[in-house]
């Protein structure tokens, strides 16, 4: 089983390079993902949470299949925004209000070297977005506004602590 890094890991702060070669090994470790994604019991999980600094990462919201998303790029945003509670397997037992556009068009490649385009609503486009925030070494809590994120991070190394 992979191991998810948590906040203080640097790896959590870098950019990802480009995966030029979706091969046998680039699709194992989409497996690989996929099952510490449902053993951390999350809805995403990127590349760089399990200490690569790779540019994908995988999903499976409720009522939808697991998806694996290489080099993703969002390439719309709707105007509508709205606020959703993120959590974070990189940040245990940590939530807060995050507003971001409701819908994406996000385009990637799959684990079979397939390019794809999805419109995503809902769930599914908040979490597009929040993993694509991770290749780029951004946590949910950079969105909070300062005062929630102090709060966050006092409770959250309180917990660490224990
Ligand atoms: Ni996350």
């Amino acid at each position: 089983m992979l191991d998810i890094v948590t906040l203080g890991d640097e790896v959590l702060r870098e950019q990802v390079d480009e995966i030029t070669d979706v091969n046998g090994e680039i699709a194992d470790l989409a497996q690989n993902m996929i099952s510490a994604m449902y053993h951390g019991d999350g809805v995403g999980l990127a590349a760089p949470q399990v200490g690569l600094l790779k540019s994908m990462f995988v999903c499976h919201v409720n009522g939808d299949q697991p998806r694996v998303f290489i080099n993703p790029q969002i390439i719309g945003t709707s105007q509508e925004l709205l606020p959703y509670e993120e959590g974070c397997l990189s940040i245990p037992g940590m939530y807060g209000d995050v507003i971001r556009p409701a819908t994406v068009t996000v385009q990637a490649v799959n684990e079979q070297g397939k390019p794809f385009k999805l419109d995503a609503e809902g769930l599914l486009a908040r979490v597009v977005q929040h993993e694509i925030d991770h290749l780029k070494g951004v946590l949910f809590i950079d969105h909070l506004d300062d005062k929630q994120r102090e709060r966050l991070l006092k409770v959250y190394s309180k917990k660490m602590r224990k």
